[in-house]
């Protein structure tokens, strides 16, 4: 069944993936403190032994699922090359460089990336990243003698490389660490349950999901109904916190449009069937409170969509 999904994802990644120029962020990329994770590097990191490691080679168009090692060698230039990572909604990515031999002078590179790109969209949004843009992306060759291991800031990386001559390549470690305060995640599988939590932070964390889906939001608290029941609160937005339901096509949770927010007001359906590739549950969280949401989520079949496309009133994904 695992093997199945993931076949499909691999697929859709297939088809949704025109690496647009992205591949190469030109700035000079200063190592900065990883501050996020510092504290909890040296106590959940599991270090696997090296000779019980999974090893395979790495293709030009990749996905990563598993921790292991992954070899790159080109068979002739190969310019444009990208390996998605992903790993569980709990999990952060780690990625070691073991051996390289590239040119770096020549314009060879591998750069790792703290999200995904598709179609010249981020994952996540610039918007709800803790990072500035630029620091997102670490190039070996501007920093090998700085940071040999990159780690990503949720359960998604992305590696893109250009190696020139047949031959070259590189060898990478891929890990897997527990992240306590998961924000931003992308859903490894069309079908699963989630409760998101922002524990007091001013932040705004979003859960991705990039299949067509039925989606159930079973329980969302919001600090401030249970302090304040009896104020009214004319919108989503005034309230400071609530919780969105987005859809669309692209992968970027800044360009969706809204389907519907949950806030203090709320009254509608909390059940919804949506025919975008991409739906999203963002919440949007003032600090003041723990905001809590939770949802489980199921591929739509065949027949579901053919609903919804007929009565497209109901959803905005198919007028276009
Ligand atoms: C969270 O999102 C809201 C609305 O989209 C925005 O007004 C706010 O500035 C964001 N907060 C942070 C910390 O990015």
């Amino acid at each position: 069944m695992e093997r199945t999904f993931r076949e499909q994802f691999f697929f859709l990644v297939l088809c949704l993936s025109v690496l647009k120029g992205d591949s190469r962020y030109i700035e000079n990329n200063e190592i900065l403190k990883d501050e996020l994770y510092s504290f909890f590097n040296s106590e959940l990191k599991r270090e696997t032994p090296e000779e019980l490691m999974y090893r395979r080679p790495l293709r030009c168009l990749d996905m990563v699922a598993v921790e292991g090692q992954f070899t790159f060698t080109a068979e002739r230039p190969q310019l444009s090359c990208a390996a998605f990572l992903m790993a569980e909604p709990n999990e952060v990515i780690s990625v070691d460089y073991e051996s390289v031999d590239i040119d770096c002078r020549g314009g060879d590179f591998i750069t790792v990336f703290d999200g995904w790109v598709m179609k010249g969209e981020k994952f996540p949004s610039s918007q709800d990243h803790a990072l500035p843009l630029y620091e997102r992306y670490v190039d070996y060759c501007d920093s090998a003698s700085v940071r040999r291991s990159v780690r990503s800031s949720q359960n998604v990386a992305m590696v893109f490389f250009r190696v020139h001559a047949a031959g070259s390549g590189f060898t990478l470690t891929v890990r897997k660490h527990v992240n306590p305060f998961p924000c931003n995640v992308l859903s490894q599988s069309p079908e699963g349950s989630y409760t998101m939590v922002i524990p007091q932070q001013r932040r705004n964390c979003s859960f991705s999901i990039i299949y067509p889906v039925s989606i159930d939001v079973s329980e969302f608290s919001l600090g401030h109904y249970n302090n304040f029941p009896k104020r009214t609160v004319p919108g989503c937005v005034e309230a400071g916190d609530f919780v969105q339901l987005l859809g669309g096509s692209g992968i970027d949770t800044s360009k969706l449009l809204p389907i519907t927010d949950l806030c203090v007001s709320f009254s509608g359906p909390t059940h919804m069937k949506i025919g975008c590739d991409n739906t999203v549950v963002r919440m949007v969280s003032s600090g003041k409170f723990v905001s809590r949401v939770s949802f489980s989520y199921r591929l739509l079949d065949n027949q579901e969509l053919q609903t919804i496309k007929l009565n497209n009133v109901e959803d905005f994904c198919f007028n276009n």
